[in-house]
């Protein structure tokens, strides 16, 4: 593992703390003795991460209790973290919808859009900003890693609008790569497979009838923490990284063809098996 503190010194925030992925970054991070901001909903999981990660590690860490999906939250961000020298940012909080596009509530999908494309792309600007800034004052690097997904890489029918959220991640921190490179800014986009977290967990799908091994979390973190200021975008896992590349080698229709045909045949068994339980239960 790369020596991140000394690339980018100082704090590092994290959103999607208090679960999954996000949580396995802080936890790694704090190894590396980055004092910590810690965001989500969640304040008692994050208090408990909090106080567990400052017993085990010489380091200091903030809470902030914030719904990226409502502005007055995330814009009071910045002002709790006014005080800090942020060097790292790992934005991971994000939400699915899943199902029949027409069938959901609009209020969801625009929730979910709030959350994986308007609150991400908030944070990396105004803490990209501070970075380019901290850069000129303090000639410090920084650096900005986001979490996209495996389906940013084609449309995925059930998933129709959350994949949209996760090619807009992909395609965001591909040009930022680029751009904040300039400013000795680092950005990293890790696309994540199937990833066994509460996330995957509440998927209403028969996940055995997919062909995708669940990942562990902490894995796909050390991957992310590895891979930035080295690459520009990493998929996890070697058959999700076949399955992004061989999208660029076939029609664009097939693999949207291909994932919607197994995605419906497993969310079908899921209901199925749910309706055999629920019957068997009144009986
Ligand atoms: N697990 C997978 O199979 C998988 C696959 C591909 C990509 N991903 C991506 O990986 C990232 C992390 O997911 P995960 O698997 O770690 O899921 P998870 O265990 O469910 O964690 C999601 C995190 O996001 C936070 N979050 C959700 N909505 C929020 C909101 N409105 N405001 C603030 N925080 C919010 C949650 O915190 P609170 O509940 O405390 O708010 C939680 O910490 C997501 O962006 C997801 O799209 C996951």
């Amino acid at each position: 593992m790369q020596n991140l503190m000394k690339k980018y010194e100082g704090w590092a925030l994290v959103t999607g703390a208090s679960s999954g992925i996000g949580k396995e970054f802080a936890k790694e991070l704090a190894k590396q003795h980055f004092n910590l901001v810690l965001v989500g909903r969640n304040e008692a999981k994050l208090q408990v991460l909090s106080n567990r990660l400052k017993s085990e590690h010489p380091i200091n860490t903030r809470v902030v209790r914030a719904d990226l999906s409502q502005t007055d939250d995330l814009e009071s961000i910045p002002s709790q973290t006014r005080d800090l020298d942020i060097g790292l940012v790992v934005l991971s909080a994000g939400v699915d919808e899943m199902g029949v596009f027409l069938d959901k509530d609009y209020s969801d999908l625009q929730r979910m859009l709030r959350t994986n494309v308007d609150s991400l792309t908030y944070l990396a600007h105004h803490y990209g900003n501070a970075m380019r800034e901290r850069r000129h004052t303090l000639k410090k690097r920084g650096g900005i890693l986001l979490v996209s997904s495996l389906f940013a890489y084609q449309g995925i029918p059930n998933f129709a609008a959350y994949a949209a959220t996760k090619a807009y991640v992909l395609t965001l921190g591909e040009a930022l790569t680029s751009e904040l490179g300039k400013q000795n800014i680092d950005v990293l986009t890790l696309s994540p497979g199937l990833t066994a977290t509460p996330f995957a967990d509440g998927l209403k799908m028969n996940l055995s009838l997919l062909p995708m091994i669940a990942q562990n979390p902490n894995k796909v973190a050390r991957l992310g923490l590895k891979k930035i200021g080295k690459k520009a975008t990493v998929v996890s896992g070697f058959l999700n990284k076949f399955y992004a590349w061989e999208n660029r080698l076939i029609p664009r229709s097939w693999p949207v063809w291909l994932f919607g045909a197994l995605i419906s045949n497993a969310m079908r068994s899921f209901n199925k098996r749910n309706s055999l339980k629920h019957s068997r239960t009144a009986n």
